[in-house]
């Protein structure tokens, strides 16, 4: 399938909808971005590329930036991590702390913010280097080990923090510091608040583009497997886990409304990102600022839908 015609057809389609939405304003580095922009990149399990719009912009990946932490976690600790973390939807909105209380600080799933914080929670009490030869080295910065996860995947040592990012969610973190004490008080997180804390606000603040974003998300698409070097990230069925739950919490509460148009996994973040994860065949990063209601970008979503349309890619 010659995907290039594809993508400019969505890129030219989509253009009267990058003004509808709003750009996430709950920091000020988010607030200033220009809404009115629009990038998308494939790359398919053969290697095959295509991409159009702004797909070389770096945009702040945040909460796709669960999908990575979960798989490391889940390659740390296994299916333990199940223990501290759900794996159902949540109905409710990504920073909600209601569930919180009537089920004991376990949060629903890695993909809301009070999972996502128990996930980087285990990466802090497990970390390790990830080498070549798979050795260990205890003390090893968690923030640098995610990030070099990130870099390993997209095979794009550029790959960076921004700091001003990571720092506004500092200074306005408020609700994930409240999610963060609540499950504490649990006993679902070993390691102080601020720790967990500082980790999950640096990882949202990681910057990508839609090319690089793509190509991180390319094992998830070929059973853990990154079918161009051939090296195995994880199992193939902890990666259909992994699709699973993308499919089935990736977009919070409006995950079902997602599966209902895409019909493919995809995890959001407020930056505007998606990356959606067409199992056998590809992986997709799409950018727009615009959110909808959910926080999820609105163009992003739509140019999905019509992606799937054209291609037959929904998985149903
Ligand atoms: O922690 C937060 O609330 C933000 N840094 C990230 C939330 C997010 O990306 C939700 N996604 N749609």
């Amino acid at each position: 399938m010659d995907l290039q015609p594809i993508l400019d057809g969505i890129s030219a389609k989509i253009r009267p909808h990058l003004s509808d939405g709003r750009v996430a304003d709950y920091i000020p580095a988010l607030a200033r971005v220009e809404r009115e922009q629009f990038g998308m990149a494939i790359v398919t399990c053969e290697g095959q590329t295509a991409q159009t719009g702004a797909a070389e912009t770096l945009f702040s990946i945040q909460s796709i930036s669960k999908v990575f932490t979960l798989t490391m976690a889940l390659g740390k600790i296994g299916n333990n991590l199940w223990h501290r973390v759900g794996r159902e939807p949540s109905g409710s909105a990504f920073n909600s702390i209601m569930q919180l209380e009537t089920e004991h600080g376990i949060p629903r799933n890695p993909l809301i913010n009070a999972g996502a914080i128990v996930v980087t929670d285990v990466i802090l009490s497990n970390r390790s280097l990830i080498s070549e030869n798979g050795i260990g080295e205890p003390g090893y910065d968690a923030v640098q080990e995610i990030l070099d996860f990130v870099r390993l995947t997209a095979h794009d040592p550029s790959i960076a923090i921004d700091r001003e990012v990571a720092e506004s969610e500092a200074a306005h973190g408020f609700r994930n510091a409240s999610l963060a004490n609540f499950m504490k008080s649990f006993g679902n997180l070993e390691n102080p608040v601020e720790r967990s804390l500082r980790v999950y606000f640096h990882q949202c603040a990681i910057a990508m583009n839609c090319e690089q974003l793509a190509r991180a998300g390319l094992f998830l698409a070929a059973d853990g497997r990154d079918p161009i070097s051939g090296k195995k990230v994880v199992s193939a069925p902890r990666a259909r886990r992994i699709n699973a739950i993308m499919l089935t919490c990736g977009h919070y509460d409006a995950s079902g409304d997602f599966a209902f148009k895409v019909g493919l996994p995809g995890k959001s973040g407020v930056g505007g990102g998606i990356l959606c994860i067409v199992p056998d065949v590809a992986a997709i990063a799409v950018w727009s600022p615009g959110l909808n209601k959910n926080g999820n970008s609105h163009a992003g979503t739509l140019a999905l839908e019509m992606l799937a349309k054209e291609t037959g890619w929904s998985i149903f």
